[in-house]
């Protein structure tokens, strides 16, 4: 178990939690890189032993540092990338090329430069314009671009509507009306090879009945592709999406949402007498999710008498902008007090000057105290990357953990660095 009560402490894989933040300072996040192994290693199982063309790209969007980006590479994994700043941390570790797929819903000619002149391994175009773009880039560099298409499968997901990126109404992938043409144009550019088709249906999901369906959109598509070009798609890329637990969730296994696409995948070339494509696929969240934690320390404590207690600790929105954003849910327990009963309803709250900072509404902990350390469950995905400097709060560090060991893996951001790009014109001082 990552997560252990021992002595009344909260223990994360191996390590004493009030020990870290003591040694590292709060607030602060903490990866479990046992955790993270245990979910690449479980795709795996699933999904490129029975299968070694097909490839698992960690969605760095999720959390993308060097630590973990050599985790990654470590593991032998392909990463999707959406930014030259994600891109450049891979480069800056010597991140294989051909394992780098660049998504992207407005990638600009800088990055796509940038890309090219790395060679990365796929370039997934989203949107109609993108192709004669790369087309220019790779005939002024004299390179091919190897590509596939994002196609908005048009399906609904039952999950937050700002992480339900299937649906027709949404600014990712190409139109089903309009995906035909641009394959015909990819196929026939002598500035790309044109690989397949990519959908990624959205985030946080519990039911694989979504996938499936965007799935069987694009077998269909594949089988028009052959009939209208005489082309063999060569790839399909089946994107991420697939849950984490923050509070009572059912976890599902990655299996659960992977074997059946592929079954159905070799089921469905067998019939049409087609060779098999490589599928990838891109599981963000569900890699770092249940890794990540963070841990504060409790300051003030304001009590409304048959209202509400706020428990305020030194970090908020701008370390977990989830809760504010989507009404997102976080579990948590007072890291040394984790056998005490539980006898106080209370709210979580940020120093942040913002009401909506608050982190956990209505949770039962054991008695609160200024001083006490709070960790708060599953914060991995979307917490260090989506972090921002709301009060000129400074970024948090990154600790790696492994088997009772901890290394730094993000230093804490300094003020200095706040502060450095940030000037006082002369006009007036
Ligand atoms: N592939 C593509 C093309 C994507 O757009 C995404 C996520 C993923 C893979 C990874 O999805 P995951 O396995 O992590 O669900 N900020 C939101 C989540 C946004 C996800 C955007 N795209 C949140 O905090 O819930």
């Amino acid at each position: 178990m990552i997560k252990e009560y021992r002595d009344n402490t909260l223990y994360f894989d191996g390590c004493n939690t009030v020990e870290l933040a003591k040694e590292y300072g709060t607030p602060m996040y903490i990866m479990s890189q046992t955790d993270m192994i245990e979910k690449i290693q479980e795709v795996k199982d699933c999904f490129t032993k029975d299968y070694p063309r097909n490839r698992i790209a960690y969605a760095c969007k999720a959390f993308c540092t060097r630590a973990m980006l050599g985790l990654a590479k470590k593991e032998g994994l392909c990463i999707d990338v959406v930014s030259a700043g994600e891109l450049l941390t891979a480069i800056s570790i010597d991140y294989p090329p051909e394992h780098i797929e660049f998504n992207g819903n407005n990638k600009l000619p800088s990055e796509l430069e940038l890309a090219l002149d790395y060679g990365v391994g796929r370039i997934v175009i989203d949107g109609l314009q993108e192709l004669a773009l790369i087309e220019r880039i790779c005939k002024e560099k004299g390179k091919i671009a190897n590509v596939l298409y994002r196609i908005t499968p048009e399906v609904s997901a039952s999950t937050h509507d700002y992480v339900n990126t299937g649906k027709k109404d949404s600014k990712f992938g190409i139109p089903l009306d309009m995906i035909l043409p641009a394959c015909e144009a990819a196929i026939q550019s002598p500035y790309v090879d044109f690989y397949g088709i990519h959908f990624h249906v959205g985030s946080q999901i519990f039911d694989n009945a979504t996938h499936l369906a965007a799935l069987e959109v694009t077998l269909y598509l594949v089988s028009q592709i052959k009939e209208l070009y005489q082309y063999d798609v060569k790839e399909l890329n089946i994107g991420g999406g697939f849950g984490a637990v923050y509070t009572d969730e059912q976890r599902q296994p990655f299996s659960y949402f992977l074997t059946p696409m592929m079954n159905r995948i070799v089921a469905y070339y067998k019939e049409k007498d087609l060779p098999l494509p490589a599928v990838v696929t891109e599981p963000g969240r569900s890699i770092v999710a249940e890794a990540g934690l963070t841990l504060y320390t409790i300051g003030s404590i304001k009590e409304i008498k048959d209202v509400r207690t706020y428990v305020s600790v030194d970090g908020g929105a701008s370390d977990n902008i989830r809760p504010a954003l989507y009404g997102s849910k976080y579990d948590g327990v007072i890291a040394s007090k984790v056998n005490d009963e539980k006898t106080e309803l209370v709210t979580i709250c940020g120093k942040c000057c913002d009401s909506g900072d608050i982190l956990i509404k209505d949770i039962q902990i054991a008695k609160p105290e200024a001083g006490d350390v709070f960790a708060t469950f599953s914060t991995g995905a979307y917490g260090y990357s989506f972090s921002l400097n709301f009060n000129r709060n400074p970024m948090l560090g990154v600790v790696f953990v492994k088997d009772g060991t901890s290394e730094i893996a993000v230093k804490k951001q300094t003020f200095e660095q706040i502060l450095q790009n940030d000037l006082l014109p002369a006009s007036l001082t």
